[in-house]
């Protein structure tokens, strides 16, 4: 059934272990946020296309038949995007009016835009009524980002966000593109952390990443990161520069974590889950280098508090959020302690929230 005003949304997403793991072919445990990202449509049937961001309050008039990128309107391209995206795929608009209000705070590392480009194509899915699977429907977003954004991301976001489940953790394979949900014990909670400086993956560190990956893939001989355990990496060290191997060490031991986590929650082991989430902010310091100190002075201030079981960065990094795994049971006094030691160590106050699976 169709109709001429439809409402979309989507959940932010945070990465909660696997960092740089997508595009490798790798594993990720992800998970939704409650705030939203809510797209309201109206049809239209003169292909002109309006776009309201309330937030912004910006506006972007133009139409169907000029989907081309508009390198000012980085949230406009986001839906340029998606409507080439779903032209390409053969699905026919007649003309759209938007409106845009975001719940989610901008640049902190919850992918407002892969959340953008999910409500917008629920949206429109609604408006006229087809229907695409969530795989092709997350290569739509990731798309935009490739072509309307220059980021080569994987597809990461788009996947946590269209399998995300309530008090539950998405296991992603990104190899087998295989999705299960698992059970988050009650125990724990997930303290959010903004650094306060805005995440820069469009300019290029991410996308220089990616490359060092394919580098050592390339050199390794195999067909992606996921085809290397982390022993056989350790005996091939030798064959890459430096810089690579600990890319790729970096990229091999998270899936490894990954694996490692996955039992530990079945197990409702936390303090051991905890301890992977350390090691994988330490690897990103010294290995992969997407940590700034901020970051770090953050996952630092976090495991002198009470309460704290494991804290890294999460996302792509080089700014955004922290995520702090804390006993249930200790939430106000690990807060109380490490907003404190956080605002001495980086200067200003810390935004936050804490949150569980939604
Ligand atoms: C960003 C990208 C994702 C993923 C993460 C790092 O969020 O959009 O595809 O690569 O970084 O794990």
């Amino acid at each position: 059934m169709t109709s001429n005003e439809a409402t979309g949304s989507a959940t932010g997403r945070l990465e909660v272990l696997g960092n740089h793991t997508d595009y490798n072919q790798g594993l990720v445990l992800a998970m939704g946020v409650g705030f939203t990202m809510e797209v309201r449509g109206k049809k239209r049937d003169d292909h002109r296309l309006l776009l309201h961001a309330q937030d912004l309050r910006q506006n972007f008039a133009g139409s169907l038949d000029d989907l081309s990128p508009r390198p000012q309107m980085a949230w406009a391209n986001y839906i340029l995007g998606v409507l080439q995206g779903l032209k390409d795929r053969g699905v026919s608009l007649t003309g759209l009016e938007l409106e845009i209000s975001s719940h989610l705070p901008m640049g902190a590392g919850l992918s407002s835009s892969a959340a953008l480009t999910v409500a917008t194509q629920r949206c429109l899915q609604k408006l006229w009524g087809f229907r695409m699977d969530p795989l092709e429907m997350a290569k739509v977003s990731q798309e935009a980002e490739h072509r309307y954004a220059g980021v080569k991301c994987g597809l990461l976001d788009p996947m946590a966000i269209l399998h995300a489940k309530k008090d539950h953790l998405v296991l992603l394979d990104f190899r087998s593109m295989e999705v299960v949900a698992i059970p988050f014990p009650q125990e724990a909670v997930f303290v959010v952390a903004s650094c306060g400086e805005k995440h820069a993956l469009v300019d290029g560190e991410y996308n220089e990443r990616r490359q060092s990956c394919e580098e050592a893939a390339r050199l390794l001989s195999v067909a992606s990161l996921r085809e290397i355990g982390l022993q056989d990496l350790e005996r091939k060290k030798g064959s890459l520069p430096d810089l690579v191997y600990r890319r790729a060490l970096h990229v091999v031991g998270e899936t490894d974590r990954v694996k490692r986590a996955a039992v530990c929650l079945k197990n409702k082991d936390l303090i051991g889950f905890g301890k992977l989430l350390d090691e994988s902010q330490a690897s990103s310091r010294l290995n992969f280098e997407n940590s700034i100190p901020a970051l770090d002075k953050l996952c630092e201030a976090s495991q002198e508090s009470p309460g704290h079981l494991g804290a890294r960065l999460s996302g792509g990094g080089f700014g955004g959020s922290t995520l702090h795994l804390v006993e249930a049971s200790r939430e106000k006094e690990f807060l109380t302690a490490f907003l404190a030691k956080a605002k001495k160590e980086l200067g200003h106050p810390i935004e936050h929230f804490v949150t569980r699976p939604a």
